[in-house]
Order: C-alpha cells, then sequence, then structure tokens
C-alpha cells in the first residue's frame, strides 16, 4: 500500500491567509516549507488512488503528484474520496473536481446528511456532475481495490457540530487501511479528541499511523491572544503535555508515527524548535506535504 500525504496542515494550511502568528510569520519568512490543507492518497499499486478528505487546495495538491494526475484524455488515476467528517476543510475541494465525469463519495450517513442537509456541498456538485454516495459504516470493513480495504471507526467528539447532525456516531471517523498482499496496515486519524480505550485498540500494531497533530498546547490559541477555544474543545487532542498525545501513542507500539494536520500555530511545523525536537526524541515525525509512506 501506498500513501502519499497531499495535504499536512489543518484548515487554512500554512502560512494562514489571514494569520501573522510567529510561525506562519517564521514560515513566510523560509524557516519552514508552506504547507496545503490536510488531505491524502492512497494506493494499492500505484495506479489507482483514493482521496482520504478533499481539501480546498486539491487541484495544486493533484497537480503536485505526478501519480494523480490524468493518463492522455480524460482518465484520472482516481477513483473515490473516502470523508473522515464534514469539515469545510475537509470537502470543499469536492466542487473542485466538478469537472469530473462523476465523484463517488465514501461518508457515514451523518457526513452524508450534513453535506446534503448542512453544507449542501454535495447538493451543489450535483448539479456539476453525477455523485454516488457509498455508505460508510464504522466497524464494517470493505474493500477499495486490488486486495485494499479499509474499516473506518467512530471518534468520539464534542467539538462544535457547526450544521447540526441527527446522529452522533460517525460525525468523526478515522480510517484503518489494510494490504491483503503486503499484510501492510495504516491508521489515518486527522481528528481525534481523546485516544479511548476503542481507538488505542484501532491503532494498535498499525505498521503506520498518521494522526492529529493541530495543536501542541491545549491552550493554544489563546496564548497567542487568537481565541478561547481550546484545542481538545476543537476535537483535537494536543501533542504536547503530560497527557498529550505524544505521551499516549508509545504505548500503543505503532512502529512509525506521522502527525498530520498541524495548525498554523503549531511550532513543531518548525524545524528547530523545542517541540519539534521532542517530536523526534520519541521517534516520531511531522509530516510535509508530498510525503510518502509505503507499507
Ligand atoms: C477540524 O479539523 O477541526 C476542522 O477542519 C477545523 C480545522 O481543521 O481548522
Ligand atoms: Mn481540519
Ligand atoms: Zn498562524
Amino acid at each position: 500500500m501506498l500513501l502519499r500525504v497531499l495535504g499536512s496542515a489543518a484548515g487554512g494550511g500554512s502560512p494562514q491567509w489571514n494569520c501573522g502568528c510567529p510561525v506562519c510569520a517564521a514560515v513566510r519568512s523560509g524557516a519552514a516549507p508552506a504547507r496545503t490543507q490536510s488531505s491524502v492518497a492512497v494506493s494499492a499499486d500505484g495506479r489507482r488512488w483514493f482521496l482520504v478528505n478533499a481539501s480546498p487546495d486539491v487541484r495544486a495538491q493533484i497537480e503536485a503528484s505526478p501519480a494523480l494526475r490524468p493518463r492522455g484524455d480524460r482518465a484520472t488515476p482516481l477513483e473515490a474520496v473516502l470523508l473522515t467528517d464534514a469539515e469545510l476543510d475537509h470537502t470543499l475541494g469536492l466542487l473542485l473536481l466538478r469537472e469530473a465525469r462523476g465523484v463517488r463519495v465514501h461518508a457515514t450517513p451523518a457526513v452524508h446528511e450534513t453535506l446534503c442537509e448542512g453544507s449542501g456541498i454535495l447538493r451543489t456538485l450535483e448539479r456539476y456532475c453525477p455523485v454516488e454516495w457509498r455508505a460508510v459504516v464504522p466497524g464494517a470493513e470493505f474493500p477499495l481495490v486490488d486486495g485494499l480495504s479499509c474499516r473506518a471507526f467512530d471518534v468520539p467528539t464534542t467539538k462544535r457540530d457547526r450544521f447540526g447532525t441527527s446522529v452522533a456516531e460517525g460525525r468523526v471517523v478515522g480510517y484503518r487501511l489494510t494490504d491483503a498482499r503486503s499484510g501492510g496496515t495504516l491508521v489515518y486519524l486527522p481528528g481525534v479528541q481523546a485516544l479511548t480505550t476503542a481507538l488505542r485498540a484501532e491503532i494498535a500494531g498499525s505498521a503506520c499511523l498518521l494522526v492529529d497533530g493541530t495543536c501542541w498546547h491545549d491552550d493554544e490559541l489563546g496564548r497567542l491572544g487568537l481565541g478561547a477555544r481550546t484545542s481538545r474543545a476543537m476535537g483535537h487532542l494536543p501533542v504536547g503535555g503530560p497527557d498529550g498525545s505524544l505521551a499516549q501513542l508509545p504505548s500503543l507500539g505503532v512502529r512509525r508515527t506521522v502527525f498530520v494536520h498541524m495548525n498554523n500555530t503549531n511550532p513543531i511545523l518548525l524545524p528547530d524548535t523545542p517541540e519539534r525536537r521532542l517530536v523526534e526524541d520519541h521517534g516520531m515525525e511531522v509530516a510535509m506535504d508530498g510525503l510518502e509512506v509505503e507499507v
């Protein structure tokens, strides 16, 4: 199984257009590469690909990924889009795929409902091209292609339900992907608020975990005077601190852990910060756009 990180930043990217925080300023000064918004592409063999989330940066992300570019006429190697949730920065890119012959979307009923009745993204997309919805049932394994299969798992969250969803389960999911041929397993979890026992079981023993790296501090935004919402209140377990993901993950026996979905304020985005050194001292990584993983 191949995975390519298309976007390693959280919503807004890095730097964020209206943000002058120290990390955005450092990125603008060249201290670290810019990063686009959260999305990955997965494939069994490098020929047929699945997006997990479609970010507002999807067009540039596809163009930056030779394997995702069309072959000949309009034959795109993109088979479908899997969604972890209905967040705007994880789904707005669906509208940018409107030139497709059709778009297949794998999403839970909760996410599908939000995209139809709430943000209306799928209702709008349907006016441009056929949209096929495949219902994702948390806990149920389903085949993707060529021995690559997938299981969504529910991610409990108290984050704001911006559009109001009638069902709680499946509002946010993670995906565990398995390659029958290599036996490799990979977990993609860009949004997690707490590592519950059930989530630990989904993560344990995987060859590679790409996990929520949104904020270092729980009060990261508050420290910068950028708002009062905590990382946890936004649905994101902070990386740092005694009860952060950096402290909790080592016990799960994951071979390779990569942080993704970094908010523009997160100091781990910069190569020379104490926080980045702590991540690396724990044997973990901070994703960049274009990172490729094979399991
Ligand atoms: C989220 O992941 O919580 C939302 O997409 C908001 C964000 O990423 O900024
Ligand atoms: Mn996000
Ligand atoms: Zn910033």
